[in-house]
């Protein structure tokens, strides 16, 4: 039962922690994603910097990476990230040579999602779908215990299914991203353009960055709309809102219990799962003659990204021991 290290690698921040077999996050730390222009080792060093940072204080036993990308079947390659510097990245590999312990990559929503099950929102359904909204939008599905991979490994990419023809654009290539209306970066492009925009609705949204638009951010507009100010109200109101019409139509595909919503943008609580609420109600194909599933808030917050991570690392290194 010796603990697992964890590792959260998002389009802004690498979170990593040490987390015991209850998914207790023990120690944790935290880094600023270096810059996309950088080279995919810059990210590696980052991540063993943590990682060796950790291990000096505990005893652990394996490394779980949750990455922000396309991870392929196998669990050690990522074939693209949208929002990371990754393109055919042998990441699994590259992290073994410089880290002691065995090493396993997911997908960053995948990972979360099994932290949910396992110790958060999700337990108890063995039907779920997992949302995060951070930089993108997150997916995963679990089904009967396990995370639902596809024939690739890339099921769950749902920010990418287009919800606005001709919509805005998407580093993943294409227009009209649901990630593009439903995320941490949607809120902050909307907020900055109002912004820009010199509307005086936006007023008391500049007064809290001294009226500089690029200083207003995803956790600022969310506590502005917890002060009450309307203009950021409605601004969480329309991702929200995004974010049930997105859910309605995964529902129609997939059919879950539940729906657990966690990432970022999910710290603003009933002030998105309400519009989203509304919005699944009202989009929901068949509406009043089938049952429908729940929209719930994630449990472990931000951190299910590592601990899901690090449970998984635990799982594979039983196999290792097992094999032996
Ligand atoms: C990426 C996913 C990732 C998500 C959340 C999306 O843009 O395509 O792989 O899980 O962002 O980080
Ligand atoms: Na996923
Ligand atoms: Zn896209």
């Amino acid at each position: 039962r010796l603990p697992t290290i964890g590792v959260d690698i998002g389009g802004t921040k690498v979170a990593a922690g040490v987390v015991d077999a209850d998914g207790r996050v023990v120690e944790r730390l935290r880094a600023e994603t270096p810059d996309k222009s950088k080279s995919p080792r810059v990210v590696e060093d980052t991540i063993v910097e943590l990682v060796l940072d950790l291990a000096d204080r505990h005893d652990v036993h394996a490394v779980g990476i949750g990455a922000a990308g396309w991870v392929d079947a196998d669990r050690s390659t990522v074939l693209f990230a949208p929002h990371l510097n990754w393109r055919g990245e042998p990441l699994q590999q590259a992290l073994s040579e410089r880290l002691r312990f065995p090493v396993i990559v997911e997908n960053d929503a995948n990972a979360a999602a099994w932290a949910e099950w396992r110790f958060g929102a999700g337990r108890g359904e063995d039907d779920l779908v997992m949302i995060t909204l951070g930089t993108g939008i997150g997916g995963a599905i679990v089904r009967e215990g396990l995370l639902e991979r596809g024939k690739w490994g890339m099921a769950g990419e749902f920010g990418h299914m287009q919800v606005v023809p001709g919509g805005h654009r998407c580093p993943c290539g294409n227009r009209g991203c649901w990630e593009q209306y439903s995320s941490g970066n949607a809120l902050v492009r909307e907020a900055r353009e109002l912004a820009a925009a010199e509307s005086p609705v936006a007023e008391p949204l500049l007064g809290r960055v001294g009226g500089d638009v690029s200083a207003i951010t995803g956790p600022l507009v969310t506590e502005a709309a917890q002060d009450g100010d309307p203009v950021a109200v409605e601004l969480l109101h329309d991702v929200g809102r995004w974010l049930g019409v997105g859910i309605a139509n995964l529902a129609a595909a997939l059919d879950p219990g539940r729906f657990v919503i966690g990432g970022g943008v999910s710290a603003a609580g009933d002030l998105l799962l309400g519009p989203a609420q509304d919005a699944f109600a009202r989009t929901l194909t068949g509406r009043g003659f089938r049952p429908e599933a729940q929209l719930v808030l994630a449990e472990l917050g931000n951190e299910a990204g590592l601990v899901g991570a690090a449970d998984l690392a635990r799982q594979v290194a039983r196999r290792f021991r097992t094999v032996k």
